[in-house]
């Protein structure tokens, strides 16, 4: 089973003003291979957003960190500045590919600049911050990302063996 963590970029949502969506909709989707461990609410600030995704990664040392909002055109949207100085190996085609598929459902996709990649042994995915959007691309890439999840902790475990 793989270990996963939320993280939502909000203001509304992290001030109380707005209840989140979003995580139900991301705890539908995951299926059987993946346990909740950990989910938080964040305003849309670069070092609360670093802070709870360092958490999540080198504390609760997840395998999975889903971060849903902040990836669009606002002022107050930044979760890819956030995120992107933490990630070591960038994974473009998972962001492509929810991308591509979302804009075969809506053109607004494309204003979604989500980023993804590996920091360490965690995969970390950022989506826009609608449940409607976050429900599209969860579903679309849910198999393939299994597999890679399978293939990042495999061969971390690999490793350590032969050390
Ligand atoms: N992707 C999907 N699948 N469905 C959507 O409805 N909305 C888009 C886009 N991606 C959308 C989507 C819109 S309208 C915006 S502005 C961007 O995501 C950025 O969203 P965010 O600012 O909430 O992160």
């Amino acid at each position: 089973m793989f270990k996963y963590a939320i993280i939502i970029s909000s203001d509304k949502g992290a001030q109380g003003l707005r209840v989140d969506g979003c995580i139900p909709v991301i705890q539908k989707c995951m299926d059987e291979s993946f346990e909740l461990i950990h989910s938080v609410i964040v305003m849309d600030e670069v070092a609360e957003l670093q802070k709870a995704a360092l958490y999540a990664v080198d504390v609760l040392n997840v395998d999975l960190l889903i971060i849903s909002g902040g990836t669009g055109f606002s002022v107050r949207d930044v979760t890819p500045e956030a995120i992107g100085p933490l990630i070591d190996k960038f994974t473009p085609g998972i962001s492509e590919a929810i991308r591509a598929y979302s804009m075969t459902i809506t053109k607004k996709a494309m204003l979604s600049r989500a980023i993804s990649g590996i920091r360490k042994q965690s995969l970390i995915i950022t989506l826009p911050g609608s449940p409607r959007a976050v429900e599209e691309s969860l579903v679309y890439i849910l198999e393939p990302l299994k597999h890679g999840l399978e293939i990042m902790v495999g061969s971390a475990k690999e490793c350590a063996r032969k050390d």
